[in-house]
């Protein structure tokens, strides 16, 4: 697969970045890669998904994930859990999935119930199998360079960005975000690409000072501002030029239609980086049973991931 070529013609309606079209692409490679590696060894990738208690939103995204992978060929399977469920019993879940050669990607949809540690179970996933990248292997593996198997949502960030025929190196990158799915990540992903970068919090002192340095600016505050002045990103915060990423859902934190006008490229909400999420998911799923289909030991996988293969 050939994810890093300049393909922005392909996905780009001006300066307006269709996130749709790019996983499209994407996904599409996947599902050919899947097909071939699938009749390869015999049996496909699959997915097994772990939801504690009823949420509609989590059930919603854990419903979105499966569909999307059946439409590339990956098997998928779903245990729904109550939300009484013991953490013992969810360890001995995973402890089960890890042993099971025919699962590939284990992913424990968070946030968890209070009385469960999430970083007891996620620490518990096997690395390999762990196809979020939470584990404290991957993101080890990801502070050394190896972005294999990294958290979905930076992932498709730094693929919009390499897809786009810009050039990273030394540019300023400015994230409003510091979270552990997205913003900390997202600072290795960056600085893999040789970028500066500046994380903002909800804490940081005049914003906007910052703002407006940032050649890429990611945002993924996902509140509003007030009322009556809805958007924490406003044209006067963006510099001419800027490249700005809107992480935020269901509302951006763009000002979308005057940031529009100053920025070199944009991505909508919806339509931006949400659909570039799930995408990597199934990267990750099919990275994941690529190395176990290859019989490589977790040793191998380390040594490739710090390669970058992939991304
Ligand atoms: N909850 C919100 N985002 C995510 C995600 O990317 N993975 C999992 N497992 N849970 C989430």
């Amino acid at each position: 697969m050939s994810f890093l070529e300049p393909i922005s013609e392909e996905f780009c309606e001006g300066n307006v970045i269709k996130g749709r079209r790019l996983a499209k692409i994407i996904r599409a490679e996947i599902k050919e890669e899947v097909a071939r590696l699938t009749e390869l060894h015999g049996y496909p990738p699959k997915l097994v998904t772990v939801l504690v208690g009823d949420d509609p939103g989590s059930a919603m995204y854990v419903r979105m994930k499966h569909k999307a992978c059946n439409k590339v060929g990956i098997a998928s399977e779903s245990h729904n859990l109550p939300a009484d469920t013991s953490q013992e019993e969810l360890l001995s879940l995973i402890y089960r999935l890890n042993k099971d050669v025919t699962v590939h990607g284990i992913l424990v949809q968070l946030p968890l119930p209070r009385h469960i540690d999430e970083e007891t179970i996620i620490s518990a996933i096997d690395p390999n199998k762990d196809v979020d990248g939470f584990s404290p292997r991957n993101i080890y593996r990801l502070f050394y360079g190896g972005e294999m198997l990294s958290s979905a949502t930076p992932q498709g960030i730094a693929t919009i960005l390499d897809s786009l025929n810009v050039n990273l190196t030394g540019k300023h990158a400015v994230i409003i975000n510091r979270s552990t799915i997205v913003g900390k990540p997202l600072i290795m992903l960056l600085l893999n690409r040789n970028m500066t970068v500046t994380v903002c919090h909800s804490k940081t002192k005049d914003l906007a000072s910052f703002t407006r340095q940032a050649d890429v600016l990611i945002t993924a505050i996902g509140r509003r501002k007030s009322e009556d002045d809805p958007y924490f990103i406003t044209a006067d915060m963006v510099k001419e030029g800027a490249i700005v990423i809107d992480v935020a859902t269901p509302l951006g934190d763009v000002d979308f239609e005057n940031v529009r006008c100053k920025a070199s490229y944009i991505t909508p909400v919806p339509g931006g980086v949400g659909p570039m999420t799930i995408t990597m998911l199934l990267k990750n799923v099919l990275a994941a049973y690529s190395f176990d289909a290859a019989q490589t030991n977790v040793f191998t996988m380390d040594a490739i991931s710090f390669g970058g293969y992939l991304t």
